[in-house]
């Protein structure tokens, strides 16, 4: 296999520290770059580079055109970069700051690496994946196979609360459950009606219990912005989530792995059948994404819903277009 370089953006945060080890760690990684406009990224790379695996890392800051050097000749890139919530925010609170954060480091892989796979977990990622798109579009080097926001961490938090919640709190490794919509509240549609394998038939008659279950999941953020109180929101999970769908596009990409699924926030737009299955025309939405050698290789079906999920979508429907829009229209009509 030829090198593989993967550069991290704010790789210096809560997110990016734990992120980039467990990028490091994985073996097919040969050159790491390590990207933050604070200085300690450049201790951070040092720290990562003393690890015995094979990936030659370094950092970079703003300094030095460290970005454009962070980002040369990456194949991969996942942007963590931004500012987290505290507790009373909504994600899209974050988005005065943030938005600009990630539209400029948009920017600097649309002329240093346009080819290279772009993973997003900067929140609210229902806004910066079409912010993303829009830069990269007026580059001229839009590839909708190539761009992903990252919503593993719901799908985590479904297997590990499903778990929970039906009393088997060891299980959460044997459940798949797939969840499309986007990544925030009401937005976030765990598909419980599909878990693999099927979640006994007592979760879905006790309403109330199956109500509870998936607002914790839609809500899960909030649980560790509470007990963080101030000091930040989701980090560990969230690395190794991020980390997990990254291993899975790497092993798809490049290491010629078959049948990879894992839901991703991505372009739609083209997707008629998607289209018709939500019943609007949205440019973004997260679906159970087959990976391959070009990144999304087929978007699967939402499939057979249950009467309450059908219920979640509208709910869904009423709060993400707006989202995909306020990004869009950042790009498109800036003030
Ligand atoms: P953090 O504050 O600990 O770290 C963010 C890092 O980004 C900092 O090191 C900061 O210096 C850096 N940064 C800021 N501007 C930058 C720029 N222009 N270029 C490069 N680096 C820059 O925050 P965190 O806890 O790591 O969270 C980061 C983001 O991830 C937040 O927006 C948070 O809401 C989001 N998040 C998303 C998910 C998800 O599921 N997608 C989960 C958890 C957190
Ligand atoms: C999460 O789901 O944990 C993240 O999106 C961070 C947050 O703000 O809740």
């Amino acid at each position: 296999m030829p090198g593989l370089k993967v550069a991290v953006l704010g790789a210096a945060g809560g997110i990016g520290q734990p992120l980039s080890l467990l990028v490091k760690m994985n073996p097919a990684v040969t050159d790491l770059a390590l990207f933050d406009v604070v200085p300690v990224v450049r201790g951070v790379a040092a720290d990562c580079s003393h690890v015995d695996s094979p990936a030659t890392t370094a950092g970079y800051t703003k300094d030095d055109e460290g970005l454009k050097q962070a980002l040369t000749g990456a194949d991969l890139v996942i942007i963590p970069a931004g500012v987290p919530r505290k507790p009373g925010m909504t994600r899209d609170d974050l988005f005065n700051i943030n938005a600009g954060i990630v539209r400029d480091l948009a920017q600097g892989i649309a002329d240093f690496c346009p080819k290279a796979f772009v993973l997003i977990i900067s929140n609210p990622v229902n806004s910066t994946v079409p912010i993303a798109a829009e830069v990269l579009k007026a580059a001229g080097v839009f590839d909708p196979k190539r761009l992903f926001g990252v919503t593993t961490l719901d799908v985590v938090r479904s297997s590990t609360m499903s778990a929970q919640a039906i009393g088997k709190p060891n299980s959460a490794p044997e459940y798949t459950i797939p969840v499309v919509g986007g990544h925030s509240g009401v937005t976030i549609l765990p598909l419980l009606s599909q878990a693999k394998p099927a979640l006994p038939e007592s979760l879905f008659s006790d309403t109330e219990k199956l109500k509870a279950l998936i607002h914790r999941i839609q809500f899960g953020g909030d649980e560790v912005v509470e007990a963080k109180a101030g000091a930040g929101s989701a980090t560990l999970s969230m690395a190794y989530a991020g980390y997990k769908f990254a291993e899975q596009l790497i092993g798809a990409a490049f290491q010629g792995k078959k049948g990879v699924v894992a839901p991703s926030y991505v372009y739609v737009a083209e997707a008629k059948d998607i289209q018709q299955e939500i019943g609007q025309d949205l440019a973004f939405f997260s679906v159970p994404v087959e990976l391959g050698p070009n990144g999304v290789e087929k978007l699967h079906p939402l499939g057979q819903l249950s009467s309450y999920e059908k219920e979640l979508l509208q709910a869904c429907l009423g709060e993400l277009p707006g989202s995909i829009t306020k990004g869009v229209n950042f790009i498109q009509q800036p003030k």
